[in-house]
């Protein structure tokens, strides 16, 4: 009895030790900051008065949870495989109200489902967090972790986080090519759209280096032509849909050219660009060679290509999600989004530009 309780105390006093060293700042772990769209929200849209979202069964139906969080996934999003692959852990969505106090220090995800680079794409579903309100966010952001650690510390948390940062594929699929005959359709040809949403972004990516981001993982757009809903939509036997690969190819090489030419205004490496597109289209051309029993059905949906409408509780549901490149009509399966994220780590430069994230890590780690 005695021997036991002395066990039961021991082992008692060394859980309390553990729990806080898990409560302490972890200020020498990087933190991780989140902007855009539903292929990296973590639930902020859960909180807002939105058409966009991700919170009934069967999403998260491969979550640790197995419930939705608001992530546009089965279970992992991008933004948690990056986390994951770091050893950090995920960063919450910054409308969540248990993300306060030390969790701050781990960072924080902004991103909004239905929200482009302007501010008139995804205005169809009212009330969402545009991305002049996601920095706007993050300097409050600053703010709030300057009365817990001060704002140098917040300056060099800030400064040594990394970004990650997802748009542009909206401002196609919501907006220019939402409806035939668009207002932006009408006011642009293709090309001048691609132009000017890229000037845009310059001014988006601009502010986020002035509100102190350093290393920004930058994706370009997926093959959009290739997703579930345009090929049910647009496509008759399957291929590809023709204008929205071409929007692709136009956007993606702009957006690397535009880094690049940041960064040598800047005189370093602060944009990363993320080539979405390549690696994306490998298991969508290819989907047996990684695993896939097929790149054009989503596994969650309805009518052709399970790409009609929303995935429901009522919706044709796949047995095994690891075999669908798609888990939705617009959103990659988590197994997808682990090529993505390998590639992203791993990748040479036929992905990422000018490096990528292992060698960042690399670097940053000897500074
Ligand atoms: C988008 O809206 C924000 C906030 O209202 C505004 O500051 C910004 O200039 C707008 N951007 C464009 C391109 O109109
Ligand atoms: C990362 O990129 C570098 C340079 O392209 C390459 O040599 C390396 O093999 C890649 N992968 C890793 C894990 O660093």
């Amino acid at each position: 009895m005695g021997c036991s309780f002395s066990f039961s105390a021991l082992w008692m006093a060394f859980s309390l030790v553990l729990a806080l060293s898990a409560m302490a700042p972890r200020t020498d772990a990087r933190a991780f900051f989140v902007f855009g769209d539903s292929l990296v929200d973590s639930g902020n849209n859960n909180y807002l008065v939105t058409s966009a979202r991700a919170d009934s069964p069967p999403y998260g139906i491969d979550y640790p949870t197995h419930r939705p969080t608001g992530r546009f996934s089965n279970g992992l999003n991008i933004p948690d495989i990056i986390s994951e692959q770091m050893g950090m852990e995920p960063t919450m969505a910054y409308l969540n109200p248990l993300l306060k106090g030390n969790n701050l220090l781990v960072g924080a995800n902004f991103a909004s489902a239905g929200v482009g680079i302007l501010n008139d794409t995804g205005i169809q579903f009212l009330n969402i967090i545009r991305i002049g309100k996601q920095l706007e966010y993050f300097q409050q952001y600053q703010t709030r972790v300057s009365r817990l650690i001060g704002p140098t510390e917040t300056q060099r948390l800030v400064n040594e986080a990394l970004v990650l940062i997802t748009l542009g594929g909206n401002d196609f699929v919501n907006n220019y090519y939402l409806v035939p005959f668009s207002a932006r359709s009408r006011q642009f040809s293709l090309p001048d759209y691609v132009r000017y949403l890229i000037s845009e972004y310059r001014k988006v990516l601009t502010r986020l280096y002035e509100l102190g981001a350093r290393r920004v993982l930058v994706t370009g757009t997926g093959p959009m032509g290739c997703v579930p809903a345009e090929l049910a939509q647009r496509s008759r036997t399957g291929e590809c849909a023709v204008e929205l690969q071409r929007a692709a190819s136009l956007f993606n090489p702009q957006l690397v050219q535009m880094l690049n030419g940041l960064n040598s205004e800047i005189g370093s490496d602060i944009f990363i660009a993320a080539n979405t597109m390549q690696m994306n289209s490998d298991f969508i051309t290819n989907p047996q060679a990684y695993g896939f029993v097929t790149s054009k059905i989503a596994c969650c949906g309805q009518g052709p290509y399970n790409g009609v409408g929303l995935c429901t509780p009522l919706s044709n549901l796949c047995p095994n999600r690891d075999l669908y490149a798609f888990w939705d009509a617009f959103h990659p399966s988590e197994r997808a989004n682990r090529i993505v994220v390998q590639q992203i780590l791993t990748g040479d430069d036929k992905y990422m530009n000018p490096m990528n994230l292992s060698t960042i890590l690399a670097l940053d780690s000897r500074n």
